[in-house]
């Protein structure tokens, strides 16, 4: 199946709004994403700010993945969360979208660091993060609440060198 990663445009939010009604388990990532198609709307509305960049994975017509980069009070900053679509999952997909959208963050919009939260025992986004550069802030934190933080402009992600982020958006990638 060939799934192409690019950056939103507005015309897509409906479409996204669709992937979201299906999208399972709902209300379980600090209590995202939301469960009607209303508070769905509002929550994705509410992230359309000048300083908030969305990334979509869509297979034809049919949005199957979102991953967004929401600015924060540091112009240099902002903070990161992903969703795979059930049906697509373990794949490789959420890697590949999770690497062009910090891609994108590193060199388009020169963050210096994104962060997230984790919230309860999700060891499959845990080793996602991890496996692209995301560390704990604070080493001493409960398992069950992970702080995390990934500078961007580290030495092995510099210009065309870059060795972490390697999937430049858009591109067009085929999943089993
Ligand atoms: C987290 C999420 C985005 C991952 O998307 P995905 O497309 O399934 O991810 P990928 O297939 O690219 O990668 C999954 C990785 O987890 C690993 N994995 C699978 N099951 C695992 C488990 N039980 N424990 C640890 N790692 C596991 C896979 O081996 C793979 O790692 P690898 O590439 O090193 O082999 C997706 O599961 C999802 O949307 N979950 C619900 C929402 C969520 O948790 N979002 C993150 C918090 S906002």
């Amino acid at each position: 199946m060939d799934v192409k990663l690019r950056q939103m445009a507005p015309a897509d939010l409906p479409r996204l709004v669709r992937m979201y009604e299906t999208f399972e388990p709902k209300g379980e990532f600090q209590g995202l994403p939301p469960h009607t198609p209303e508070q769905i709307t509002e929550w994705l509305g509410k992230l359309q700010q000048p300083v908030d960049y969305h990334f979509i994975a869509e297979t034809g017509k049919r949005v199957v993945g979102h991953c967004y980069l929401c600015g924060g009070p540091k112009a240099n900053e902002a903070e990161l969360a992903i969703f795979v679509h059930q049906s697509v999952r373990n794949r490789g997909l959420g890697r590949a979208l999770l690497l062009g959208s910090l891609n994108y963050g590193c060199k388009e919009l020169q963050l210096s660091r994104v962060w997230l939260t984790l919230l309860g025992s999700n060891p499959i986004a845990a080793h996602l993060y991890s496996r692209a550069g995301f560390r704990l802030i604070h080493e001493d934190q409960p398992a069950w609440e992970l702080d995390m933080e990934r500078p961007s402009n580290c030495a092995k992600c510099k210009g065309k060198r870059c060795a972490i982020f390697s999937v430049v958006l858009p591109v067009t990638i085929t999943i089993a």
